[in-house]
C-alpha cells in the first residue's frame, strides 16, 4: 500500500544551484527560496556553508538566509561540512542542517577530502553543538546506488554508513543516488536493508536523474515505505564532484505523480511552475522539468 502523504524536500536552490558556472545573484536566489516556500514546501534546502574555494556558488549562503523571507511552516536547511560551517549556519538562523558523508571513498575524498571514517569524526561535534542549539540535523549518504570513482557501492557501505550517521543523531538519513544510476530493484534493495536498522520513517530517497530512473525509483521508495523525498525545481542541478551527472528528479514532475496517485504533500504544484518558469528564464535556459514545460505552455 502506498502512503497517503509525503515530504517533499525541496533542494534546487541548493543542489540545483551549486553547480552553475555563472554565479547566479543572490537576489534570484532569495527570490528562488521565497517563491519555493510560498508554493508550501515543508522544507527548502537553501544555501551551502562549505569552503568558497570548493564551491565559489554557495559562497554568498549567509547573504541568502539574511534576507528570505521566514515562512510558518517552512523549515529553512543549509550544508555544514564542518564547525566553521556550523557556526556560520547557525549565526544565519537556519533551521537545519545536513552533514554529509558517501558510502564510497573516493568519493567522500573528492567532495569533502577526507575519508568516510574521518568525516564522522568531523561531523560529530557539528552535531552535537547543532543539537545543543535546537537545529534538527540531517545526514546524506552520497553514492548510495552508485558511485562515479568506484563503480558499484556495496549495499552493506550504505547501511554502515547510515549506522554511522544515525549514531551521530540525525533526525533524517537521505539515501542519495548521487549520479542517478540507481534502478527500481537496487533502490528498493537499498531501502530495505537500510530500514532494518533505521525505522523508514526517517529515510528520505534523493535522486538524481541522469539515466532517467528518478520517477521509476521513486515509486519503487514508495511502494518501500519510504515517505520523504528531495527534488529540485525545473530539474536543475548536477554535482561539482561527480561529472556528468545530471540535476535532481524535477519537483514538478514528482508533484505530478503524487498528485494522481492521491497522494498529499501540501505544495501547489501550480506555483512550483511558475518558480522553474522563473528560475529557467533567469539561468537562460530551457526548463528541465517536462511536467513544468507542459503546465507552463497551457
Ligand atoms: P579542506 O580544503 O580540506 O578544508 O576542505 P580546510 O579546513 O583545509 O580549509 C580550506 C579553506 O577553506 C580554508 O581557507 C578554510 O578557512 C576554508 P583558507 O585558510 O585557505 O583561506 N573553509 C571554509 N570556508 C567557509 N565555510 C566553511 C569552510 N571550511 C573550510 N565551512 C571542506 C574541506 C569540507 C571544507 C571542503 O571539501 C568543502 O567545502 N567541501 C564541500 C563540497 C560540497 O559542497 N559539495 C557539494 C555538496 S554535496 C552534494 O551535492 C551531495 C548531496 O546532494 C547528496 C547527493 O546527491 O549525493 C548532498
Ligand atoms: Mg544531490
Amino acid at each position: 500500500m502506498l502512503p497517503r502523504k509525503v515530504k517533499l524536500v525541496e533542494v534546487g536552490p541548493r543542489d540545483g544551484l551549486q553547480n552553475e558556472k555563472a554565479f547566479v545573484s543572490t537576489e534570484v536566489k532569495v527570490e528562488l527560496v521565497n517563491r519555493l516556500a510560498d508554493a508550501g514546501f515543508p522544507n527548502v534546502e537553501s544555501a551551502s556553508f562549505v569552503s568558497p574555494k570548493w564551491v565559489p556558488q554557495m559562497a554568498d549562503g549567509a547573504d541568502v538566509m539574511r534576507r528570505i523571507g521566514r515562512r510558518d511552516g517552512t523549515l529553512y536547511s543549509a550544508l555544514t561540512p564542518n564547525m566553521k560551517g556550523l557556526e556560520a549556519a547557525l549565526d544565519a538562523r537556519v533551521g537545519e542542517i545536513v552533514i554529509f558523508g558517501a558510502a564510497s571513498e573516493p568519493f567522500s575524498q573528492k567532495n569533502i577530502n577526507c575519508s568516510i571514517a574521518e568525516s564522522v569524526e568531523r561531523f560529530r561535534p557539528v552535531a552535537r553543538a547543532a543539537k545543543d542549539a535546537g537545529v534538527r540535523v540531517r545526514g546524506a549518504i552520497s553514492c548510495a546506488l552508485g558511485c562515479p570513482y568506484q563503480g558499484d557501492v556495496p549495499v552493506a557501505s550504505v547501511v554502515s554508513v547510515a549506522q554511522m550517521l544515525d549514531e551521530l543523531g540525525c533526525d533524517e538519513i537521505d539515501v542519495a543516488d548521487t549520479i542517478g544510476v540507481g534502478t527500481a530493484g537496487r533502490v528498493r534493495a537499498v531501502f530495505d536493508a537500510v530500514s532494518r536498522v533505521i525505522d523508514r520513517s526517517r529515510l528520505s530517497g534523493h535522486f538524481h536523474d541522469t539515466y532517467g530512473q528518478a520517477l521509476a525509483n521513486i515509486l519503487a521508495s514508495l511502494e518501500a515505505g519510504i515517505t520523504i523525498f528531495h527534488a529540485s525545481v525545473a530539474g536543475l542541478g548536477g554535482c561539482p564532484y561527480a561529472k556528468g551527472a545530471t540535476g535532481n528528479v524535477a519537483t514538478e514532475d514528482v508533484l505530478y505523480l503524487l498528485d494522481g496517485l492521491g497522494i498529499e504533500t501540501g505544495v501547489d504544484l501550480a506555483k512550483v511552475v511558475a518558480a522553474g518558469a522563473f528560475i529557467s528564464e533567469a539561468l537562460g535556459r530551457p526548463n528541465g522539468s517536462r511536467a513544468g514545460k507542459a503546465l507552463s505552455t497551457q
